[in-house]
This record gives structure tokens, sequence and C-alpha cells, in this order.
């Protein structure tokens, strides 16, 4: 796809990625853009580069333009590998450009790469960058998502160059919001976002209301944000910093997502009465074995969920492996505001229940404790207690999010 300009003599150069389907672990139906942008000023600044792999793309996109012998500018936002790993491509062709970064956005580039030729000013909020028509000013958001990221904000055309945040792994030959929803669907569109920020951002909830607190704050116009994946928000770019706003906040449907595992079917059995009493209490439920479904989303639909239940066998007086891998992953994202309980079959001594509910204090989140263990296959009667177990489980959801309304 050739370059694409998003607002006047500032063009989208990026490379679309429609074949990547495990992003360091994580899965990308999707596929995914590396988004870079090229301003065509009179000093002809380029902001941020794309994955190896698609540095000829981006090379040749710019080369539609102008000749990349002429950038005196190149602004990296982000030093992770998606972003960063084609710089050295992009500095052979423009070898005299000063590249503008975070502090420990250059201490990080520096075990990249051989930075000994490369001229640098290190930046940090407020700092600016005046390329002619437009001014460029630096807004770090450390940790959002990694130590070194910065946003580059363009004044005079209202535009946020946002990297990672209020990006999608999608790839799509539209380049904009409206577009996608006009050739897709806008329900396709908050999945990606939802997916995104469920397995990257999640951690930082209070670091982003933060962010978006002090760019309302220092009073910036924003009529377009342009993230480092996926599409463009260009027609209601406040409706994605509300979305994250809502997603910071712990925003969460009244649903129950059951996520479990099963060793010979006996847990697997307790999920159908479990799911009958959900929905009885009038909640809707979606069930996902693990080994059958990708972490990534598993993680995505405990997150969209205000309640979700853990399933597990008990293997060696413990949880079973995947439901543990599932758990520690879990933990590192540090979810809030969601209630989450346990229930499994056991052979002889039982453990994984009381492991789980080990497992939801550690992550400080609202537990249905003691949950429910059964030996074996479930009888009738166990089928009783699980119908029970899974009314009071909706129950208690159904309390525990009245407290968000
Ligand atoms: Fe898209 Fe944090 O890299």
């Amino acid at each position: 796809m050739r370059a694409v300009e998003i607002k006047p003599d500032i063009y989208w150069v990026g490379a679309i990625d429609w074949a990547v389907r495990d992003f360091h672990g994580y899965v990308t139906p999707r596929g995914t853009t590396y988004n870079n942008y090229l301003i065509l000023d009179e000093q002809i600044t380029l902001v941020d580069t794309v994955k190896y792999g698609f540095a000829q793309v981006t090379i040749d996109n710019i080369k539609r333009l102008v000749d990349p012998a002429k950038i005196v500018n190149v602004v990296v936002n982000h030093i992770e590998p998606d972003h960063v790993s084609s710089l050295d491509k992009v500095m052979e062709l423009s070898p005299d450009a000063t590249i503008y970064i975070t502090n420990r956005g250059k201490k990080g580039l520096d075990k990249l790469f051989d930075t000994s030729k490369w001229k640098f000013r290190i930046v940090k909020t407020g700092d600016t960058l005046n390329t002619g028509k437009y001014n460029l000013t630096f807004l770090e958001t450390p940790m959002l998502h990694w130590p070194d990221s910065m946003m580059t904000y363009v004044k005079k055309a209202k535009l946020l160059i946002s990297q990672d945040a209020f990006g999608q792994h999608l790839a799509t030959a539209s380049r904009f919001d409206d577009e996608f929803i006009e050739c897709a669907s806008l329900a396709e569109l908050e999945d990606s976002v939802i997916d995104y920020y469920a397995n990257i951002l999640m951690p930082f909830g209070s670091l982003i209301k933060a962010k978006i607190t002090e760019l309302q704050k220092l009073g910036i116009e924003i009529d377009m944000i342009a993230p480092d994946h996926g599409i463009i928000w260009r027609k209601e770019p406040g409706s994605i910093l509300q979305k994250y706003l809502d997603m910071a906040n712990g925003k969460a449907s009244l649903t129950i997502t059951v996520i479990y595992d099963t060793m010979w079917h006996s847990t697997e059995l307790m999920t159908l009465p479990i799911t009958r009493g959900i929905k009885d209490e009038g909640l809707d439920c979606k069930v996902i074995k693990l080994r059958a479904t990708p972490m990534s989303v598993a993680i995505k639909e405990f997150w969209k969920s205000r309640g979700c239940l853990i399933g597990s066998p008990t293997l060696n007086n413990l949880l079973y492996p995947s439901v543990a891998e599932f758990l520690i992953h879990l933990r590192g994202l540090r979810p809030k505001n969601r209630i989450i309980g346990a229930f499994g079959s056991y052979g002889w001594g039982g453990g994984a229940v009381k492991e789980a509910n080990e497992e939801f204090r550690k992550m400080k989140l609202e537990a249905f404790e003691p949950g429910l263990q059964v030996l074996s296959k479930p009888s009738l009667e166990d089928e009783t207690k699980c119908y029970e177990f899974g009314r009071d489980f909706a129950k208690s959801v159904k309390e525990y999010h009245s407290k968000f309304d």
C-alpha cells in the first residue's frame, strides 16, 4: 500500500502485515499494521519506523514522496522492535538526520544498534521541534507501555501520534476509522481495541487515566489520533479517548466468562449445570476451554465480563498446568474490578480450587469463595450443586456490578 496523506503534507508511510498470527505470544488473527508518518515540511521529519522485514516497504513509500537523504529529523516514540527494528536501514539512507527520543529510549536504542555515528536530541515532555509550518510537541508516556514511550503532538494539524496507545492489531486496506466501519464493522473495530487493551495495556489503567487528564489539562485540541498499529481515528477521536477512560475505570459488561480446562471431562461436565444456573439468573455466559483457545483470546474474554469462573481439575494437588499458566499470565496484567470464583473436579486429595483462590487473593480481585469441588464425574446430586453454584455466582456478579453503575 502506498503512502496516504492524513493531514496536509503529513503522510502515513507504514506497512501492512496481513500474515502475522503470533505477536510475541499474543495471537493476531486479524494481522496488524506498523504505522509511521512522514511530515513533508521545511525540515522533513519521519515519526517512527516499522518492524524488520518491512523496512523496504516504508522506504519505498518514503521514496515515492521524497529522497530519504533529505530527512532532517527522525522521531522515535517507542523502541519496541516492531517500531524500531528497521531504524538502521532508514538511517543508512538518512545519515545526517537527528533522532528525537527520550532519555530511556536512547539507552534502550544503544543496546539494539551501534548508535555511535547517529545524532541525537534527548527530549522530555513539553520539548518542541519546529519543522517549518508545523510545531511538534513531545509528551512522555512512561510505562505506556514501555519506560521509553512518548507521543508526538502536531499542533497546527491537531494530530496526536500516539505510538501503541489507541492502536489495534488489525490489518486492513482502510487507514481510517470511518473507512473501516463502512467497509467492515464497528463491532470488529471495538473488539480489536478491547483485545489490544486487555493484552497490552490492562496493567496501566491508572497511568492511562492520568495521561488523558494531563492531555485535557494541557488544553490541546485533537481532531485526529494516529497510533502505530491499525486504523487512524479521524471521525471520532474523542470516542477512543472515552473508551480508554472507560476501560481504565474497569468498565465491563454484566456477563460471565467461564474459563476452564479438563482431564477426563469431569470439570467440563460441571460447566453445563453451572452455565444453566447462570442463564436462569438472566446473565449471558461465554465458555472457553483453555487448551482449545489462545491465551490472548481468553484474556480478552475475561476482560469483557464483570464475572469470571475458573474451572480446573486437580493434578498432583495443584491447579491443572494450563489453568495455572492462565492465572499467572492474568496476575501479571493486574486486573481490577472483576469478581472471580473457582470450581473443579478431583480424584482423591483435591487442591485446585484452593490454589485458584490463593491466586485470586494475590490479584486482589473480588473472590467468590470457597468455590466448588466435585469428586470425579459429577453425580446428579453434584449437578444440582453446580447449578446452584452458577446461580449464586450470577447473583453475586449482579450485586458487584451494581457498584459500577
Ligand atoms: Fe507496538 Fe510496544 O510495540
